[in-house]
């Protein structure tokens, strides 16, 4: 038997894991799947478990699925822990990017003021179900997709009991698919190097069935009406004179960190005309949840994509297959560094091609830091370092201080206004602070 636990199974995006492990199940058989959510996400849980029924049911694979709000009863005999949950829901994460933008900062869910309160609702979440895993399925992986995906996997790796959890996010696939389709191969042909951290990576060389094609296909992207971003970021290109200069693949998160005032501009006229993103995922989701309810509907629909997590599941999917399977592929992961970049501790989490094996990902040497981003990467895992900080200890002047280091704040007295702010707001869901 082979098991799985969806935590977070209530979301709108569980669709996209029922049809990878249904695609997969001839080499990775799948023989229990169990949706685990909580009260406030018990009506979503009903309607999303339905649809996965039916989508079972049409796949016609031997996969029995249940759903439950008790997290500790489902995770017996788990052999995986998939994890997408959002603390607050999207009303929190609302208040994440509404909060900073009212006041001028980028408001994001997992970037700047609104990716640290993200944090900060999450972690002491996370930390409990990882004792929880470890006490009930000790030998279970857990696969973390909740956001910010790198700061938690790595306060869970460094502190909770449990040493089995991998870092996941669809930033690195949607790179290599889109570096593929502009190269006209297959991403199974494409290989990028990846250096740094979870939505703060650089494709550092393209690879092309072995060849290196880092030259051209940086040429290619030198427009500044060029760009790849998923659904929910802005994509203002890049200059050449940018791209030629650092000579690395850019993720479209780095548009907050490099264009700041570009990207809070768009985002302020994009707040006036149609609120949050979060308040667009929210009616997204309202008619998501409306197409699932249809009980004719036995397919994960096309509407999904529309999310900026599309075919997150293929990443999760193809990282759990390989686990069981011990392929020895290699696929982006977070995880600890264990040298691979010889200027960072560790344990530091890094967002890193490895090599998938049973016991885990095996990351690959990626060597000392580029000159060019050395600095930012030093800095930026210093930040989320105190974020892990004030998230576990609850305390305000660590919190301060982390605010303060986050580049898109960096502002002394705003620090506290948003600091202030946003700890009220969250209040319900901060219960270490
Ligand atoms: C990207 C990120 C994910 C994030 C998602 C948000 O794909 O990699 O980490 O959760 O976008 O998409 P949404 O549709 O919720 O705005
Ligand atoms: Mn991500």
């Amino acid at each position: 038997s082979l098991k799985l636990v969806v935590v977070g199974g209530g979301s709108s995006y569980t669709p996209e894991i029922i049809e990878g492990i249904i695609r997969r199940h001839e080499t990775f058989p799948v023989s229990e799947i169990v949706l685990v959510d909580i009260e406030m996400g018990k009506k979503k849980l009903e309607v999303v478990g339905n649809l996965a029924l039916r989508m079972i049911e049409k796949s016609a694979k031997p996969i029995q699925l249940s759903w439950t709000l008790n997290q500790k009863e489902a995770l017996e005999n788990a052999d995986f822990v998939s994890t997408q949950i959002r603390v607050g829901g999207l009303e929190a994460r609302a208040k994440d990017e509404r909060i900073p933008l009212s006041h001028g900062f980028i408001g994001q869910e997992t970037n700047g003021a609104g990716g640290i309160f993200k944090a900060f609702r999450t972690i002491p979440v996370l930390m409990e179900l990882a004792q929880n895993v470890h006490t009930i399925c000790p030998e279970a992986w857990i696969i973390n997709f909740t956001n910010p995906a790198g700061i938690v996997t790595e306060a869970l790796l460094k502190h909770s009991p449990h040493k089995k959890i991998i870092g996941v996010c669809n930033i690195p696939y949607n790179m290599r698919h889109s570096t593929a389709e502009i190269l006209n191969s297959s991403p199974q042909e494409v290989q990028i190097e990846f250096v740094g951290m979870n939505h703060f990576v650089f494709g550092k060389k393209v690879l092309v069935e072995g060849i290196d094609r880092t030259e051209e296909i940086l040429k290619i992207i030198c427009h500044d009406d060029f760009g790849y971003s998923p659904a929910n970021i802005v994509n203002l290109g890049w200059t050449k004179t940018f791209i030629e200069s650092l000579k690395m693949l850019p993720n479209p998160y780095h548009q907050y960190y490099f264009q700041t005032k570009e990207v809070l501009e768009k985002d302020i006229n994009a707040f006036k005309e149609h609120g949050t993103r979060a308040e667009t995922v929210q009616r997204l989701e309202e008619s998501l949840l409306n197409l699932y309810s249809d009980p004719n509907l036995r397919d994960k629909p096309k509407e999904l994509e529309k999310r900026g997590g599309a075919f997150y599941s293929d990443v999760a999917c193809s990282l759990m297959e390989s686990i069981y399977n011990n392929r020895g592929d290699i696929q982006t992961v977070n995880t600890f560094n264990q040298g691979a970049i010889p200027d960072l501790p560790p344990d530091a989490v890094i967002e890193v091609n490895s090599v998938i094996t049973r016991e885990g990902p095996k990351p690959l040497a990626i060597g000392v830091l580029p000159p060019a981003i050395k600095g930012i990467i030093h800095y930026m895992k210093a930040f989320e370092e105190q974020v892990i900080r004030a998230a576990l200890s609850g305390d305000y002047h660590e919190a301060y201080i982390a605010l303060v280091m986050n580049p898109l704040v960096s502002d002394e007295k705003m620090a506290k206004v948003l600091l202030d702010e946003l700890l009220d707001a969250h209040k319900a869901f901060l219960p270490q602070f």
